[in-house]
């Protein structure tokens, strides 16, 4: 670790997470050891230090990134805008001109209103130094760039001059919903940080019987097996040894603590387990289709995710579904709702059967479902004792808990 930066240093960082999901976030972070967290609107704001910002990487499921501020400043225009990035940092350590770079920017200001001419400018002030320092400049690189910064504008009091910026580091090196496992998809899968996110909002600890019976690939049942064997997202099943951990951008970094990042890889992979944290096994997990291709990608996905062995996979109807024998548990299932699959009659004849299906054969089971069309879980006739509203790939969705009797 480089001498410029004292071990114990604390920073702050934004984790962005699915709308819906920041409450929820908000737990999972602080478990993993974050401080000060706080939820916001599709991001939650903590402060960590360096091996929990590497563990934060390795075991959240829900965020899609962990932003790290480098600076805040006030910002009025352009001039405060290439001034206060120009001044953010100690860009000789953080981006000498051999390393690449690329920047993202989000929020606007009167003046700054254009998110793309935004990251233009961010990038202006930091090759304008570096040619006055150097001589030379980075290059910009989109796809595996050294360095991934953030600008963010926010406006100040209505009315008011200007507002905020923050420019800040993103340590992920792409989007942490992509975990590795998903060699296949059937249509219209979910994210797997937003199923994470909605198998934590069912409270399911493992204990009962989990089941889906319109599966698709998988992304439900696999994330909830994960999340109850320890399964660390950042780290990737291979064939065979340890899992690996992902190439994240904070390895390249110039106070890259190797020691920390080492003790947080074997603390991940410690994790894994064949059995509940209490010793207990995992009760039935079960993935229903009618379609025997989409099954076949779920049992891949299951293999990759290394959570094969816990998941049961059956081909039919969900209408014809009776549940395993034993005690009641949970049923998760995101049925197509019609804004990308499926046609509206035979969708409202599907919701109304499966909606007979479960109250006469899974009576005692809570069911939570992922709906996008009101009109559709209208047709389940059942009332709903829970509503949180989500968003999947943009669409506007309810997560609904019905307790069946
Ligand atoms: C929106 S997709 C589920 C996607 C899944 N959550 C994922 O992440 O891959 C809906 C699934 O319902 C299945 N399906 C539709 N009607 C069904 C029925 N009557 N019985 C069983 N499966 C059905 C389709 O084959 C499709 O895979």
């Amino acid at each position: 670790m480089s001498p410029h930066f004292p071990r114990a240093e604390r920073f702050e960082v934004i984790a962005v997470v699915p709308p819906g999901l920041e409450e929820v976030a908000a737990v999972e972070l602080a478990d993993l050891g974050a401080e000060a967290v706080r939820p916001l609107r599709r991001a939650v704001a903590c402060r960590t230090d360096l091996a929990s910002y590497y563990r934060l990487h390795l075991r959240a499921r829900l965020p899609f990134r962990f932003l790290r501020e480098l600076a805040r400043f006030p910002c009025r225009g352009r001039d405060d805008l290439h001034r206060g990035v120009q001044n953010a940092a100690d860009w000789d350590v953080w981006l000498p001109p051999s390393h690449s770079f690329k920047v993202e920017a989000t929020g606007a200001l009167r003046g700054l209103d254009h998110s793309h001419y935004n990251a233009l400018a961010v990038k202006n002030a930091l090759v304008d130094r570096q040619r006055q320092r150097w001589g030379e400049r980075s290059s910009v690189d989109l796809e595996h760039p050294d360095l991934v910064l953030h600008l963010h504008l926010s406006a100040g009091r209505p009315g008011g001059q200007g507002g905020t910026a923050v420019l800040s580091l993103d340590g992920g090196g792409g989007s942490l919903h992509r975990r590795g496992w998903r060699a296949a998809m059937g249509l219209a899968p979910l994210k797997e940080n937003l199923a994470a996110g909605l198998i934590a909002l069912t409270g399911w600890d493992g204990s009962v019987p989990l089941v889906d019976p319109l599966c698709g690939s998988g992304t439900l049942l696999i994330e909830a097996a994960c999340a109850a064997l320890g399964r660390a997202p950042g780290l990737e099943e291979g064939a065979g040894g340890p899992p690996r951990a992902r190439d994240f951008g904070f390895r390249r970094w110039p106070d890259f603590d190797a020691a920390a990042w080492e003790r947080e890889v074997t603390a991940a992979r410690g994790s894994r387990r064949d059995n509940l944290a209490d010793g207990r096994p995992l009760a039935e997990v079960l993935g229903r289709d009618q379609d025997p291709a989409v099954l076949a990608q779920a049992r891949a996905n299951a293999a990759a995710a290394g959570v094969a062995l816990w998941i049961r996979w059956e081909s039919g109807d969900a209408r014809a579904f009776v549940p395993p024998p034993g005690p009641p548990g949970i049923l998760v299932c995101n049925p197509p709702y019609g804004a990308r699959l499926g046609d509206r009659d035979e969708l409202e004849t599907l919701y109304a059967d499966l909606g007979r299906t479960l109250k006469d054969h899974c009576s005692g089971w809570t069911l939570w479902l992922l709906s996008g069309n009101p009109e559709l879980t209208g047709a389940l006739r059942m009332k709903a004792s829970r509503r949180i509203a989500v968003s999947n790939g943009g669409i506007d969705c309810r997560w609904l808990r019905y307790d069946i009797r």
